[in-house]
């Protein structure tokens, strides 16, 4: 069995494949060969620099993201079965309810070995079955990019049949919100640096496109867009380099789910721009099992198919990884394993 490891914090140049010796679930546990992979930001900031203090030293199974097939399962385990084609939960110990300390403190390829690997080891309730008409490259995209996106748009507060919503960029998160949101009946303002990935945006259905490089003052092209009033819902994947201009075009009774840091990490020099606004600011952090589970019903009832930009073998994770850290990608990112 082969694996991918990293050193995280130094650098994709430190991913190496091993042998590792085959796994057999315990009691509790299912073994599922997995097919396909999807990165994240995450996953480069992971092996580039710091990520938080619990993620796992020296080495770590790199990618929260990943699916594929049951194929042992451990004694007691009842809710799957071999050959059941499964994703894996971002957040093992999430599966209901609020968020908590617990759950946020182990996630795959993190705190927790990932799923880089020919085969993981998972227990029965951190997998879920994904709609069968998704492939398994498909499928890889939705535990973190897509969970991220849905809790953000319909958990907290939900999107309703009319609103606005703002997509930053043409990421993995950006363009699973943006499909999300227009299979809801929003109007999507999109965002992002190149006019071709406008052109693809517009193909997914978004009404306004500004392109954030030639109108640095994109907040004011969304408020034009809005006729001043700005928008309802702010996916807000840029974090501290962006929330000031997302928060000045969101209308009064809006609400930014924060959720990135693409932008750069730092202050909000103006806070009370949230009271103005009488605004809702929600930090998201993925979602739980019961999120996935209601979007997936989402995804199959309007046919979402989620927006792979590249696929890449097994043996060339690396040039995934550097692939995304290009930006050149629109949607998500994939290595198979098939
Ligand atoms: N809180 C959570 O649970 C959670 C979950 C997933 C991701 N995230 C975070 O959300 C962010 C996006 O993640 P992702 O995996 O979707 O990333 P990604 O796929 O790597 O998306 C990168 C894209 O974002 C756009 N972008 C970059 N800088 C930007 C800026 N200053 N303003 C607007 N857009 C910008 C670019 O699109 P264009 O080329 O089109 O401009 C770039 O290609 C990251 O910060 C990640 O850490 C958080």
């Amino acid at each position: 069995m082969k694996r991918w490891t990293v050193a995280p914090g130094k650098g994709i140049e430190t991913l190496s494949l091993e042998e590792s010796p085959q796994l057999k679930p315990a009691a509790g546990q299912v073994l599922v060969r997995v097919r396909a992979v999807s990165l994240n930001y995450r996953d480069l900031v992971i092996a580039k620099s710091f990520y938080g203090k619990g993620v796992k030293q020296p080495r770590l199974v790199p990618c929260s993201d990943g699916a594929g097939e049951v194929v042992a399962v451990g004694d007691g385990v009842a809710s799957v079965k071999a050959k059941d084609r499964v994703a894996g939960l971002f957040f093992p110990k999430w599966i209901e309810g609020p968020p908590t300390l617990e759950a946020h403190q182990a996630g795959l390829g993190g705190e927790l070995d990932g799923m880089l690997s020919e085969e993981v080891i998972l227990p029965e309730e951190a997998v879920i079955r994904f709609p069968p008409a998704l492939s398994f490259d498909e499928a890889a995209c939705l535990p973190c990019a897509a969970l991220t996106a849905w809790h953000a748009l319909f958990e907290r507060i939900p999107l309703r049949p009319g609103q606005t919503v703002l997509t930053m960029g043409s990421g993995g998160v950006s363009v699973f919100a943006l499909q999300f949101a227009k299979a809801a009946g929003g109007k999507v303002i999109a965002t992002s640096s190149s006019d071709a990935k406008l052109d693809k945006l517009r193909t997914l259905g978004a009404d306004v496109l500004i392109n954030y490089r030639e109108r640095p003052d994109w907040e004011k092209a969304v408020k034009e867009a809005t006729s001043g009033k700005g928008v309802d819902h702010v996916v807000e994947v840029g974090g501290a380099g962006t929330l000031e201009k997302s928060l000045s075009c969101t209308a009064v009774g809006g609400n930014v789910a924060l959720i990135g840091i693409l932008a750069g990490q730092g202050s909000l020099s103006n806070p009370f721009l949230i009271v103005v606004k009488n605004a809702t600011v929600s930090g998201i952090f993925v979602g739980s099992k019961e999120h996935f589970s209601r979007m997936n019903s989402f995804i199959e009832e309007h046919s979402i198919k989620p927006v792979v930009d590249r696929v890449f073998p097994f043996g060339h994770a690396p040039e995934a990884y550097r692939h995304l850290e290009s930006g050149g990608h629109f949607g998500k990112v994939v290595i198979s394993l098939e």
